[in-house]
């Protein structure tokens, strides 16, 4: 039960002292945000990561911001994992392989152009290390605009992988829209190399299942029922869902939009359900409602990082055994750390 895990966790963490860190992403279960030396989104989990000196980092969160964490950390930190299962979806719809194969057709269709692939944090480091290879860098949704910006001005156009909306929303952003195709990598013999000649921005067609399920009508139906309701959600929502919205942003952007709010505001929320259920809890001062009401759902990757799993994780670390080890290889590091550095110097 909730007080044995308690006083385990507690013990183990004893045991461990100054080696071990923590770190949980917003979507995290109520059990692990509370049980976390920091909470936030993937960009100040990165830089949380890279900061610290624990010997062990227990990340609770996704397979990607894991190999991230170990990418950043140094040599003698091990990264652990308390779910090998948690991994996101969206990651995995950008396989190194076939964005290879996608990069080859693509720079085939527009010698003349100089393309610069730009990955959102979501993706596996081979990827990464793919971007830094091609003079590009990695990005998450709070630095997004800036590092098309910084590819930009290096090249001729972006390719950016794997979410097609934060990409759309992000050229939205920058007023560089009307530029903005997509390439389907499933089906590249169907795209018109034409229709991409002088595009800005290109975008693979990648998604997230959680995030795609908010529409217009949620919204309109929130400020029809609360006419005074504030709504703000995650740029992995689609470009219409984020037009209607009043603001859009990463995770800790929207933790923010709440933590701001004046006592008795309405705000609705686009993102994972498990966020939306802390900011209840944290700020009773605020109503904040899930924008989509009972359709909203949580991630299966990150509810995957069972508080029972944080607990047997931090006894094994206790007793010198490292399990889940979250470890890329060292020319991948290499290069992903290259991509990586790149995004947090914006
Ligand atoms: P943030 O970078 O905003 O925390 O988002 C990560 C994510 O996976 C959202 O679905
Ligand atoms: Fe991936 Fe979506 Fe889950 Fe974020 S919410 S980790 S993008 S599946």
């Amino acid at each position: 039960d909730e007080d044995d895990r308690e006083d385990r966790i507690a013990a183990a963490r004893e045991a461990l002292g100054d080696d071990v860190i923590v770190l949980g992403h917003n979507y995290q279960r109520r059990e692990i945000v509370e049980r976390a030396d920091f909470v936030g989104d993937s960009y100040e989990l990165s830089k949380r990561a890279a900061e610290s000196d624990a010997r062990y980092v227990v990340f609770c969160g996704v397979t990607f911001m894991a190999e991230s964490a170990d990418v950043i950390t140094d040599d003698d930190q091990t990264v652990v994992l308390p779910s090998m299962e948690a991994s996101c979806p969206m990651a995995g719809m950008a396989e190194a392989l076939q964005v290879d194969a996608a990069w080859a057709d693509l720079t085939a269709a527009l010698p003349d152009r100089e393309i610069v692939p730009v990955t959102y944090m979501n993706s596996y480091a081979d990827l990464k290390a793919f971007c830094a290879e091609q003079g590009g860098l990695v990005c998450t949704s709070s630095n997004a605009h800036r590092a098309f910006e910084w590819a930009l001005e290096r090249g001729d156009a972006v390719l950016f992988l794997p979410d097609k909306h934060l990409g759309e929303n992000t050229a939205h952003r920058l007023g560089i829209a009307g530029r903005a195709v997509e390439w389907d990598p499933w089906a590249p013999e169907t795209q018109n190399p034409d229709a991409v000649a002088d595009a800005d921005v290109v975008l693979w067609e990648g998604y997230c299942q959680v995030h795609e399920r908010f529409s217009v009508e949620h919204v309109e139906r929130v400020r029809a029922e609360h006419p005074d309701a504030k709504v703000v959600v995650h740029p992995e929502c689609r470009r219409e869902v984020v037009e209607a919205a009043d603001r859009a942003g990463s995770t800790s952007a929207i933790r923010a939009a709440v933590a701001d709010a004046d006592p008795g505001e309405t705000w609705a929320v686009g993102t994972e359900i498990h966020l939306v259920r802390h900011l209840r809890r944290w700020h009773p001062e605020v109503t904040v409602l899930p924008l989509c009401g009972d359709a909203c759902v949580d991630c299966n990757a990150m509810r995957q990082v069972d508080p029972n799993y944080l607990t047997w994780m931090l006894e094994e670390l206790a007793a010198g055994r490292e399990r889940n080890v979250i470890e890329v290889t060292p020319e991948e590091k290499r290069l992903a750390g290259i991509a990586l550095d790149r995004m947090l110097r914006l």
